[in-house]
């Protein structure tokens, strides 16, 4: 999905003062430490001037705001919503570590029941640069969202709400800080716990760490996991998934490429208070189509799995050819 048309003007907007060099080097710089996410968190914060700012609206948000899309929409699925999430009930939302607002941006295009927001970020000029955003967006919720400068490893009782999300944050702390940050989240949580992670090694370890906590805390695993048990990949492999992003004309010209998207890695996690509708089995990777047949990798119950659907049960072929990885295969 498109960034909405507001919120790319508004970014445009943003980016219009800025020095172009100075942009395209902290362009590079966000590019790589995401990229990389070393296993231990930085010493420094990753978005730390203007320019790091105005870099991430451009080259991050996009991405961010893509992966949080896809996950939020498998949050709809995993509680019932069979063609699209418009029907959960969702009344209020709490995102930590907020930067310019990317987790209520998405949920505000995908549920129109929201009535209640509260962005949390440490960074005074990223709250600023998301209200600006937000206040160009015509759209109440958005307008309307209480925005608090708090450092959530210091502040850590908030208002329960129905959906807590944690994006792409908890790679900028150590492993006992994500604990203690994951425990006040989940206290803040009246139903859904979301956490997103870059799709890197690293950011998967984020993830399973964060499962295991929650688990122990009686959350109910809706997503990506068909299981509560141990999780296959663990020690072998990173579960991840991907979504392709368009890059927009500003940020072609900020690369000086051509290519005209991106892929977005990302790892997540939907923890709720109660059992949902959890898939029976996750393609965990991109479907190979051979001449009669489609061969899918998908995590089970029962741990990896590889399908092949043959053409001979038509139905079941015609909704295997549809399957994206990271799709339910139910
Ligand atoms: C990579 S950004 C992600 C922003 C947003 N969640 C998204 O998905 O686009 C991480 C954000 O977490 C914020 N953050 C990191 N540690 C924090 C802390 N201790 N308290 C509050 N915010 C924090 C940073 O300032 C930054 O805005």
């Amino acid at each position: 999905m498109p960034l909405p048309s507001p919120l790319q003007q508004a970014i445009e907007h943003e980016t219009n003062p800025m020095d172009w060099q100075m942009l395209k080097q902290a362009i590079i710089e966000l590019s790589e430490r995401y990229r990389k996410s070393p296993t231990t968190p930085p010493k420094q914060p990753h978005i730390r001037s203007e320019a790091h700012r105005i870099a991430y609206l451009l080259s991050r948000f996009p991405g961010t705001f893509e992966a949080l899309t896809t996950v939020l929409r498998e949050l709809g699925l995993s509680i019932g919503s069979t063609e699209n999430s418009e029907s959960v009930t969702i009344h209020s939302v709490l995102d930590l570590g907020a930067g310019p607002g990317t987790a209520l941006w998405a949920a505000s295009t995908l549920w129109d029941s929201l009535q209640e927001a509260t962005l949390i970020e440490r960074d005074p000029d990223l709250i600023q640069l998301g209200q600006r955003l937000m206040a160009k967006s015509g759209i109440p919720i958005l307008q309307q969202a209480r925005w608090s400068q708090q450092n959530i490893l210091t502040s850590n009782r908030w208002d329960v709400h129905d959906v807590v999300v944690i994006s792409y944050m908890l790679n900028e702390l150590e492993s006992k800080q994500q604990q203690h940050v994951l425990h006040s989240a989940w206290k803040a949580t009246q139903q859904f716990l979301v956490v997103v992670e870059p799709g890197t090694m690293a950011g998967f370890q984020n993830i399973l760490a964060a499962r295991s906590l929650l688990i122990k805390a009686d959350a109910q695993i809706l997503g990506p996991c068909p299981h509560q048990g141990l999780c296959p990949m663990e020690g072998k492999d990173w579960c991840h998934f991907s979504v392709r992003v368009p890059r927009s004309a500003l940020l072609r010209r900020a690369r000086s490429g051509t290519l005209a998207h991106d892929d977005e890695k990302f790892a997540y996690l939907i923890a709720a208070r109660h059992p949902g509708n959890p898939c029976l089995a996750r393609v965990v990777r991109h479907p190979f189509h051979r001449k009669g047949h489609i061969q899918l990798q998908l995590c089970t119950e029962n741990g990896l799995t590889q399908q092949i659907v043959t053409r001979k049960n038509k139905e079941v072929f015609r909704r295997a050819r549809h399957l994206q990885w990271g799709a339910r295969w139910d």
